[in-house]
């Protein structure tokens, strides 16, 4: 499936929740926020078949994402409904980690094949201050089952002035000491992100090359984000960087989102979406479903 500008997609990131187990200080505000009720999700099986459907237009990879994903009950569950889907090949999910405390051999048992790590510290106080309660021991130890069993790990590390900028060297060291790539994205100035600054990725880099020596240039492709990497000398892994309001990587966009209620969202940038609930329990053809995909993905 392409869309207008020759970009083939191939990619479906799906948040299956709105809710999570932490509070970020930059994503959520401490008593929590109203979230959707359970009718308003689409189902295990309204997903697996407008999955399907998807595949049939070329989709090959899903990312699971929330909220936190192991929040909802079963997602390991929907997690082994969709590896099973023939021509899906890649199976991610975005987590905090910390649900899958002692189940990462499931996870892998149900066919996910990366872990999207999102670490901001590897220091207890810090990761308990900036998540709101947060143990960072659970974190370590599922990213380092996760690394033991073979899956693909990147950790997601959100750099704040003032509150973990002590703790990024430590964190990069991880792809050190682990065969995992680290990477640093740029705080965005959205939602609660606004009241706290950003550390400037140059500032990232030049403290991580301080520590490390200078980044040799890691061409190789790490998954299908937009990333840019770098590889101290000895580290197994490598440190990426992702600034926030850089768009330099729209050309290479391959990605579809589809939120928690099955609206389908084409870019972060743009606020239309496709009501793909809608046609599920409105008794929609396969085709008609796939059609209302393909036009929309035509307009991205
Ligand atoms: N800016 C940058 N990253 C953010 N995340 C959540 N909110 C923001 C923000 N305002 C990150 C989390 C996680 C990923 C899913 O999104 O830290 O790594
Ligand atoms: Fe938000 Fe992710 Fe933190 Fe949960 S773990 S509060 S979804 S940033």
């Amino acid at each position: 499936m392409r869309d207008m500008h020759g970009r083939e997609i191939e990619y479906v990131r799906l948040s299956i929740t709105d809710r999570c187990n932490l509070r970020c200080v930059y994503c959520m505000p401490e008593g929590g926020v109203q979230t959707l009720r359970h009718e308003e999700l689409l189902s295990f099986e309204e997903i697996v078949r407008m999955l399907r459907v998807m595949t049939s237009l070329g989709i090959r990879a899903v990312r699971l994402t929330g909220g936190e994903p192991m929040a909802r009950r079963g997602c390991l569950t929907l997690a082994k409904m969709i590896r099973d889907i023939p021509d899906i090949s890649h199976l991610a999910m975005t987590t905090n980690g910390i649900l899958l405390k002692g189940r990462v051999r499931e996870a892998a048992d149900a066919g996910i094949d990366r872990l999207n790590i999102s670490l901001d510290t590897l220091d207890a106080e810090t990761y308990r201050r900036m998540t709101r309660g947060g143990d960072v021991a659970d974190v370590l130890a599922v990213i380092r089952e996760a690394a033991d069993r073979g899956l693909k790990v990147h950790i997601n590390a959100v750099p704040v002035r003032g509150v973990n900028d002590a703790s990024l060297v430590q964190l990069a060291a991880l792809a050190r000491d682990l065969p995992l790539d680290v990477r640093f994205i740029e705080l965005m100035p959205v939602g609660y992100g606004k009241a706290l600054s950003p550390v400037p990725t140059e500032d990232v880099r030049a403290a991580i090359e301080d520590a490390f020596g200078p980044l040799s240039p890691d061409p190789a492709p790490h998954g299908m984000g937009p990333a840019v990497y770098g590889k101290p000398a000895g580290f197994q892994g490598s440190v990426g960087f992702i600034g926030a309001v850089s768009h330099a990587f729209c050309g290479g966009c391959n990605r579809i989102r589809v939120t928690p209620e099955g609206i389908l969202k084409l870019c972060l940038n743009h606020r239309e979406g496709v009501d793909l609930r809608a046609l599920l329990r409105c008794g929609a053809s396969d085709a008609e479903i796939g059609e209302a995909v393909r036009q929309a993905v035509l307009r991205k």
